[in-house]
């Protein structure tokens, strides 16, 4: 069972971004606990972090044919790509949003997530457990 996982726009600086929101635990840390889960669940994983909204879109067309599921957090772009939305609607396996914080808990502009009205659920607000949990959902979603 392979996972797709994508950390979109600035993720690559957790650690040091913004500490009080969201940890001081970095990307590569997050990337570690994502895979241990994963190796204990008896899934694999396979983990992309990009800037661009484009490949965003790519990555998840690419998954098609290829992964049993995903795990997305388009960081700023949750609020404003319709066009990742399209995809996650357009790809055929389940996409759970993931995000470090609660983005109901912030800036009322954080509160809408375009791309979460596309995903099967999301998990917000667990800091880098948010992924573990979410990678959790995707096994018991796929096991039915
Ligand atoms: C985030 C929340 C977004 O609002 C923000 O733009 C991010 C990170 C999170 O994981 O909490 O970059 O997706």
């Amino acid at each position: 069972m392979n996972v797709l996982v994508i950390h979109g726009p600035n993720l690559n600086l957790l650690g040091t971004r913004e500490p009080e929101i969201y940890g001081s635990t970095t990307l590569e840390q997050v990337d570690a606990a994502i895979s241990s889960a994963a190796e204990a669940l008896g899934m694999t994983v396979d983990i992309h972090q990009t800037a661009r909204e484009g490949e965003i879109i790519e990555l998840l067309h690419g998954g098609i044919g290829s992964v049993a599921g995903a795990l997305l957090n388009p960081a700023a772009y949750s609020h404003t790509s319709r066009a990742i939305a399209e995809a996650v609607r357009a790809v055929t396996f389940p996409v759970i949003e993931i995000h470090l914080s609660n983005i109901h808990a912030r800036e009322p502009w954080r509160r809408r997530s375009v791309t979460a009205e596309a995903a099967v659920g999301i998990v917000s607000g667990f800091g880098s457990n948010s992924y573990v949990l979410g990678l959790r959902a995707l096994k018991g979603l796929l096991d039915g």
